[in-house]
């Protein structure tokens, strides 16, 4: 068998083992054996491109293998869950600045084609701005640099006049590939526009972007596969430009917003004035809440972002191992998009060891929600804001949420009266059979551990 032949039939083997790891991460169950098989896939076409002779030298391939093996387990050990997101920025920032590297390096072949040229351009043009525009959402996400949306007063000229510019360096550059001017220009111009096109979105709203910069990263690979010829990458980056896509469609469905509205509006730039919600807080101790789950025979768990920030799944497991000690039947109730990314409270919970059948998707646990005897909220406020259904000037009108205020009682945990992430009032605070437990989630879920456990 020619090297050729065996090459592309590995890659073959490669790309379904990368489809069927995409496939099996949709599930809590498989996803740890479909990261190691899509793992698998990327080892598995690495090694074969060293039968390709056109390689530098496999030292120099083995020692990325090695630097980058160390760089990525450190990665997953040191950082904490709550800094997922700023890493899988950084990871698409670099994605971007390699593709970049090899549309660059693919322009030293020798004589290059048209078609090549364009995709060479592509690969420049998107790697590049996919570079700067993560290392500004990593800036946003860490706060090394403001969080809010940045706008000042002819932005969007400025852009018109560099997406311009881009186009016509693009088409000099296309016809004249030898001329490196162009190409530095080319260059800048890119990451400029990686820079313009993220400062002016949110904090909050930076999950999509990443998700978004995340398919840019697949698509600048899918360019650099098609620049230097090679099927693999076509294959990777396809993968991850349409996964991406899906993944920035399926957030902006859950926020009930449309991707031109995440992009464009700046949102959280400017606070309107709304209709404050009014009414009678009901502050209750632990001692007292405890009775009230003492009696209990079904909880629901509604978790969202103060329990990602109190770290408090752990205890929550403790107490939901009392609970159904005592005779009560548990179950958490998930939104899609608690938290600050997809699978936050899932990713968090499974830490805990807290058994997948246990989580119940937003639309299977509101029609059992009347029959609750207690919805435990821990950390969550958008998610589960009534607002979303019944106030149409709210600006989270149209979000699904998880209707915790239909259950007999509600216990709210959270430190203070203050907003969530879309900075709406939440008129659940003032309900008739709500109760609010303030303090640090951890805290209070382990005051009624102890309240249980004494
Ligand atoms: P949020 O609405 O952001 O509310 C979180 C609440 O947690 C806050 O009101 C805060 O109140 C409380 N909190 C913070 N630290 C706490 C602590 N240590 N102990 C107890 N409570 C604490 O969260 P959510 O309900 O999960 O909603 C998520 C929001 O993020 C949605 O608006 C969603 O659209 C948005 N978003 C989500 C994603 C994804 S993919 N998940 C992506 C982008 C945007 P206190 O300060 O009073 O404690």
């Amino acid at each position: 068998m020619s090297n050729a032949l065996l090459i592309n039939l590995t890659y073959v083997a490669a790309a379904v083992l990368f489809i069927f790891g995409l496939k099996m991460l949709s599930s809590p169950a498989t996803a740890r054996n479909g990261n190691l098989v899509s793992a698998c896939g990327m080892l598995l076409a690495i090694v074969v491109t060293l039968l390709d002779h056109s390689i530098v030298d496999f030292r120099w391939i083995a020692l990325g293998l090695v630097i980058g093996g160390v760089i990525g387990a450190m990665a997953a050990r040191l950082v904490a869950m709550t800094a997922m997101p700023e890493m899988v920025a950084i990871f698409n920032g670099f994605g971007g600045i390699a593709s970049l590297f090899v549309g660059w390096a693919a322009l030293h072949s020798g004589d290059v084609s048209t078609f090549t040229v364009v995709t060479i351009f592509l690969s420049i043009l998107i790697g590049g701005l996919t570079f700067t525009g993560s290392l500004i959402a990593f800036g946003k996400l860490s706060e090394t640099i403001p969080g809010r949306p940045y706008i000042f007063t002819g932005q969007r000229t400025f852009n018109s006049l560099l997406l311009t510019a881009i186009v016509v360096v693009g088409v000099m550059f296309c016809m004249d590939p030898a001329n490196t001017n162009l190409l530095y220009v080319l260059i800048a111009l890119s990451f400029l526009f990686g820079i313009m096109a993220v400062i002016p979105i949110g904090g909050a709203d930076m999950p999509v972007v990443i998700s978004l910069l995340n398919s840019y990263s697949g698509l600048a690979a899918c360019a650099a596969g098609f620049a230097i010829n090679n099927n693999i990458l076509i294959v990777a980056g396809s993968l991850v430009g349409a996964t991406g896509i899906i993944l920035t469609n399926i957030m902006c469905k859950a926020m009930n917003r449309s991707l031109a509205n995440v992009l464009f509006s700046g949102f959280g730039a400017v606070k309107t004035a709304l209709a404050k919600v009014e009414g009678e807080v009901k502050p209750i101790t632990p001692d007292d809440a405890y009775y009230i789950l003492e009696a209990a025979g079904s909880v629901v768990v509604v978790p969202g972002y103060g329990m990602a920030v109190a770290q408090a799944q752990h205890v929550v497991k403790e107490l939901q191992e009392l609970l159904e000690h005592n005779g009560a039947e548990v179950s958490y109730a998930i939104h899609p998009v608690a938290g600050r990314m997809p699978g936050h409270m899932n990713v968090l919970l499974a830490e805990a060891d807290v058994p997948y059948d246990l989580l119940i998707e937003m639309e299977d646990i509101n029609p059992r929600m009347e029959m609750m005897d207690v919805a435990i909220v821990i950390g969550a406020n958008d998610v589960v804001n009534p607002a979303a259904r019944e106030m149409e000037d709210s600006p989270i009108y149209g979000m699904p949420i998880i209707n915790v205020d239909y259950a007999k009682t509600v216990f709210v945990l959270k430190r203070s009266m203050a907003a969530g992430f879309a900075g709406v009032d939440n008129p659940l605070f003032f309900g008739e059979n709500t109760r609010m437990l303030f303090g640090d989630a951890k805290e209070s879920i382990g005051a009624l551990v102890r309240e249980f456990s004494s």
